[in-house]
């Protein structure tokens, strides 16, 4: 049942310190404390590349675990959305790596692609939620993300479980072809496992996100802005809106906005920004600065001090737990789903069972 929830997907969306938790659970040592995945059915240091493939949340779960790998484990990583990998049919190395992505395991564009690639001689790793899928069954190694059942339409928990576990396959990469030092390592990982703590602390502050929900629920359009291992939670956060609330939302990275979205920029429009502190903040304050000197109205996810430096640009700020920049599209993966839930539930949609949509999607 919901345990006293409105909808599954608030219920679900609680649930993300926990399967945060579960899923490091298991893949860390109990003993040494350090990630520890079963045995590739290769030779990790030798790998010549990676192709990534997945539909929807899992496709952006996707693109940051693209950016962790070729950043940390310098390992060069194809990426593309299921339903075009297979036509587009890009040349695979000898000996590659196929990752497949997804929570119910039974995706009928991302199977299509596990065959496909498993027919181009490609080892199949698979990220799932539903061990016991129709996908598990056909991969050579199944990477468990320890989620639970997810019963919203809308993928929560799912999400952040997957990038958990992306994050420790980047890690192991890195150590096994020694692209990390162990003091590097250690602080990574310490990161990580701190992220189930820091993820629970967002629950205590849900009043900043639900006025931010106020302004986007008037909003026709709405854009979401980001940058880096960001990125993809702004394309994140404007599928949930979507989905959820039938607002036209769109995300760009941040940098792209004065190549043509800044056009569509008035007080109508409200700019969501992935904001934490990291090496990319300063561009993406001038990036808002832009926008905010056309009327934009921006309503900005970061931590204290890009608050601090946002104080005259944002007109409502959301201050996120510091963490590590690693780990940041984890933690703020949940407010901007969050922010989804809280805007459907003021436009009075049907957040669990939203139209034309199906949980898992068995046709291509
Ligand atoms: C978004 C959502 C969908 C799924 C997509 C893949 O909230 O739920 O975009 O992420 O249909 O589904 P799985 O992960 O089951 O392959």
């Amino acid at each position: 049942g919901k345990d006293g929830y409105r909808h599954f997907m608030e219920k679900e969306l609680h649930e993300h310190p926990v399967a945060i938790g579960q899923t490091l659970q298991r893949v860390t040592d109990p003993v040494t404390r350090r990630i520890t995945l079963p045995d590739f059915p290769f030779n990790a240091a030798e790998l010549p590349r990676a192709t990534i493939s997945a539909c929807g949340s899992a496709y952006y779960a996707g693109l940051v675990g693209r950016y962790w790998l070729e950043s940390l484990a310098r390992l060069p990583v194809d990426i593309d959305v299921a339903s075009e990998m297979r036509y587009r049919a890009p040349p695979q190395p000898d000996q590659g790596m196929a990752l497949l992505i997804s929570q119910s395991g039974e995706t009928a564009d991302t199977l299509g692609v596990l065959r496909f690639l498993k027919e181009a001689g490609q080892k199949i790793v698979s990220v799932l939620n539903v061990e016991h899928s129709t996908m598990g069954r056909e991969s050579d190694l199944v990477l468990g993300m320890v989620a639970g059942p997810e019963i919203s339409v809308a993928s929560t928990k799912a999400f952040t479980a997957q990038l958990t576990v992306l994050a420790a396959l980047a890690l192991t990469f890195a150590r096994e072809r020694g692209t990390l030092d162990t003091a590097a390592e250690q602080e990574l990982t310490a990161a990580l496992l701190d992220l189930p703590s820091r993820a629970a602390e967002i629950f205590s502050h849900l009043e900043g996100i639900r006025d931010m929900a106020r302004v986007v629920a008037q909003a026709r359009d709405v854009l979401y802005l980001g940058r880096g291992s960001c990125m993809p939670i702004a394309q994140e956060g404007a599928l949930k809106l979507k989905e959820i609330s039938y607002i036209h939302a769109e995300a760009y990275a941040a940098g792209e906005l004065k190549h043509g979205p800044i056009s569509l920029i008035d007080q109508t429009v409200p700019v969501v920004a992935i904001a934490p502190s990291t090496i990319l903040f300063d561009k993406m304050l001038s990036n808002l600065q832009e926008a905010k000197a056309r009327g934009g109205r921006i309503l900005a996810f970061t931590d204290a001090a890009g608050a601090e430096k946002l104080k005259d640009v944002a007109e409502q700020i959301v201050v996120l737990p510091d963490v590590d920049a690693f780990v940041a599209p984890i933690l703020y993966a949940i407010p901007v789903q969050i922010l989804a839930y809280e805007v459907a539930l003021l436009k009075g949609t049907d957040v669990d069972q939203p139209r034309n949509l199906a949980k898992s999607v068995t046709v291509e």
